[in-house]
């Protein structure tokens, strides 16, 4: 199968509050998006590099900035994979996006399903001979490890149509009512093993994504109904999603304090 991936950088970085867009913001000596793309492209298997395509989303008015900075990772052998588009609003928007600049050229199957009521058995007729994984990553998420992507595409070629990286929750979750006089009553304790905190990249079927997006693209510029997931909107779908181990590496960085972490800690 074919790989192709869709990074997600198109955001400010609202909660972090740094002058620059969040996936320009250096860490370690270079940007998020740099460092998240080199270990996209850095993934491999038996055969080689695993990602042949890779689609970065930007905000419009740094798509210079971010061309220059993604350059070079992609020179000399194996260059030509990396392109970067306009991203949305939303992060919905921004990988849709992403998924319109990777082509049509594989997803000529999911064109005759999307009013289709029996969308629930979308596991393999639709899917079929739809040949590429693609996989959606988040700039926010820079110190991925490349065995993760390795992982999360394995999973897919072995026949998982929709694949998230998730860890065990630590902290007790309970679920509480409505803040009255800044306390909140609880209503619940979750049973914790039943949980996972998912990461990305999330791997899918590239035919079983697209329809995700298209059945849901009319709250994609809606900030406060878009998704933040690619998986739940396969999830909505009908499909199943599978969850593979991720990696704590992985962390998101959302907030100051998750940068000065992430500049400590790097990699390890
Ligand atoms: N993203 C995107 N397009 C948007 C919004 C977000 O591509 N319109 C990307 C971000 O660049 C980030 C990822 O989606 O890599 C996850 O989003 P988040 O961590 O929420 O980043 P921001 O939206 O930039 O941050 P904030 O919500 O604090 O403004
Ligand atoms: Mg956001």
């Amino acid at each position: 199968m074919s790989v192709a991936a869709v990074l997600t950088a198109a955001g400010s970085g609202s909660r972090l509050g740094h002058v620059l867009p969040k996936a320009l913001v250096p860490v370690r000596g270079e940007p998020l998006v740099v460092h998240a793309a080199r270990r996209l492209l850095d993934a491999r298997d038996g055969r080689g590099a695993l990602v042949d395509a890779l689609v970065v989303t930007a905000p419009a008015d740094h798509l210079d900035a971010f061309v220059a900075a993604l350059a070079p990772l992609d020179a000399g052998p194996g260059s030509g994979r990396v392109r970067v588009v306009v991203g949305g609003a939303t992060r919905q928007a921004s990988v849709a996006a992403g998924l319109a600049a990777l082509g049509a050229g594989d997803a000529s199957s999911d064109d005759t399903s999307s009013d289709d009521t029996s969308s629930a058995d979308t596991s393999s007729d639709d899917t079929s001979s739809d040949d590429t994984v693609v996989l959606v990553h988040d700039a926010a998420r820079p110190f991925v490890p490349p065995e993760l992507v390795a992982r999360v595409v394995a999973a897919v070629e072995a026949g998982h149509d929709a694949v998230v990286p998730g860890l065990p929750v630590t902290d007790t979750v309970k679920r509480v009512g409505p803040e009255t006089t800044g306390a909140a009553p609880v209503v619940g304790t979750v049973e914790r093993a039943e949980l996972r905190a998912v990461q990305t990249p999330q791997g899918f079927r590239l035919g079983l994504l697209r329809r995700a997006h298209d059945e849901a693209a009319r709250h994609a510029h809606d900030e406060s109904l878009a998704a933040t997931d690619d998986a739940g909107l396969v999830e909505r779908l009908g499909a199943t999603v599978v969850v593979v181990p991720g990696d704590e590496r992985a962390a998101k960085i959302t907030t100051a304090r998750d940068l000065r972490v992430a500049e400590l800690l790097g990699d390890a």
